[in-house]
């Protein structure tokens, strides 16, 4: 975290007359005034001065007004007014009464996912935004400022398919599950992966570090723990905590709107999950086949299915010894699949158009534009190995699935490779 502190000063025209009493309607003269620099914050979590509640990051909002969305975590008990700050090169800056939108998900916790909303003329012209409680310049010039992004909408994307996995914490060492995650996906056409990290394990650090040299991983830094206490879980009764799991919901939509414009879609699934499509290769065929039959259609919702990590393939086909010593889930030895349960409703992942969507959950949007698919499950469904949902069931009472290992003859040699660029496999001749 860099804060550059500098000089605040009014031209020409002098001090606006600032009230340290927030109005509700703001004065013209609150309008416009000029400052030579400003304190930008570069960290993902910026607390906002004198208040509870923290700012991620800004974005132009060009579905709405070019207004300016500040993707935020706000204490649903304690709201405050405040004002938008928004300012062009620190030059030109203007006031706006900001508003708050707590997103409907917040599973009891006491902090939630919002959406702070600056509306005003001028508001596509700006490149940095803050909160503040008044309009004392003083004030003023010690608050952080947001750079803003996405000031450009695009009609053509860099990546055609980008995976957000929100929140890496504790010593999460699953390596050879998330490596044959990561191979799988990239034979399934993903170009890029997005992880919000606040920690992990250590076998874990140093295949994140090779695929960040590779270029397919972006890494979020998500220091969460050193600002609230983050639930390890979703259930505030349960789990308690501040902020449910890990700031799960932030940095979902977050990943969003910072892949708006680069990715013609995102997948929204967890580091345990494959989105896997079971009639086409890849993600590019089924989602051609999928749009051209619901054209108006921006989020894929595709059923969750449990491959049981207790349950082993009898002949030992992929136990490799060559992955003997590394941490972490072989999934191409859970083949088998959980049925459906009576009366119990599979939860949903979703593949969207980030362009269609304002506000998301986990397993469903809040807020988008046009229609919502429900994929068939023999069209695409997740493959997703961790403990079972049915212990009690026989192999026998389970489907048999063998899918992933259709693309064996590519991935293990990948999933190899990986390994030994990151030095936790010896190479071998
Ligand atoms: C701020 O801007 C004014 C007017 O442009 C200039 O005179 C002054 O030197 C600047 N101050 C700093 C610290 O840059
Ligand atoms: C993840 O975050 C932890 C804690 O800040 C840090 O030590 C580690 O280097 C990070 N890993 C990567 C790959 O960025
Ligand atoms: C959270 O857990 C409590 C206690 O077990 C339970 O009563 C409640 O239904 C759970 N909440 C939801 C939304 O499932």
């Amino acid at each position: 975290l860099a804060l550059i502190v500098l000089f605040v000063i009014i031209h020409h025209f002098g001090f606006p007359e600032f009230n340290t009493e927030y109005e509700d309607s703001l004065p013209a003269m609150y309008s416009s005034f000029k400052m030579n620099k400003s304190i930008v914050s570069l960290s993902s979590i910026t607390p906002i001065k004198n208040s509870e509640h923290f700012i991620v990051s800004a974005f132009i909002e060009h579905r709405i007004n070019k207004d300016i969305r500040i993707i935020s975590i706000i204490k649903r008990q304690s709201l405050q007014p405040y004002l938008c700050i928004f300012c062009n090169n620190a030059h030109d800056c203007k006031f706006a009464k900001a508003e708050i939108e707590i997103h409907s998900d917040n599973f009891g916790f006491p902090f939630g996912a919002s959406d702070v909303m600056c509306q005003g003329d001028g508001t596509e012209n700006a490149n940095q935004v803050a909160l503040s409680i008044n309009t004392d310049i003083s004030h003023i010039y010690t608050t952080q400022f947001l750079p803003i992004k996405n000031r450009v909408e695009k009609y053509s994307f860099k990546y055609s398919f980008t995976v957000c996995i929100s929140n890496l914490f504790g010593k999460y060492n699953n390596v050879l599950q998330f490596v044959q995650s990561m191979e799988l996906y990239k034979l399934l056409g993903v170009q890029h992966v997005v992880i919000y990290n606040t920690s992990c394990g250590p076998d874990l650090e140093k295949l994140l570090q090779h695929y960040k040299r590779e270029g397919i991983l972006e890494i979020v830094p998500w220091p969460i723990d050193q600002f609230l206490n983050p639930s390890p879980g979703w259930n505030f009764t349960v789990h308690g905590g501040d902020l449910h799991y890990y700031g799960q919901l932030v940095t979902l939509n977050e990943c969003i709107y910072r892949h708006m414009y680069q990715t013609e879609y995102i997948l929204l699934n967890d580091i345990d999950e494959i989105i896997m499509p079971y009639k086409h290769i890849n993600l590019q065929l089924l989602m051609e086949d999928l749009q051209s039959n619901n054209k108006d259609v921006g989020v894929f919702r595709i059923e969750n299915h449990i491959f049981p990590k207790t349950k082993f393939e009898d002949n030992h086909r992929f136990r490799r010894p060559e992955w003997g010593n590394i941490p972490g889930i072989n999934i191409m030895e859970h083949i088998y699949r959980e049925p459906d349960r009576k009366n119990i409703y599979n939860p949903t992942k979703m593949i969207i158009n980030p362009r269609m969507v304002m506000q998301t959950s986990v397993h469903s949007t809040l807020k988008h534009s046009g229609n919502v698919y429900l994929v068939p499950f023999d069209v695409c469904r997740i493959v997703h190995v961790r403990s079972p949902l049915q212990s009690h069931l026989s192999k026998n009472e389970c489907f048999v699935d063998t899918r992933v290992w259709d693309f064996k003859d590519k991935l293990l040699p990948n999933v190899d490779r990986a390994l030994q660029s990151s030095g936790l496999l010896q190479i071998l001749d």
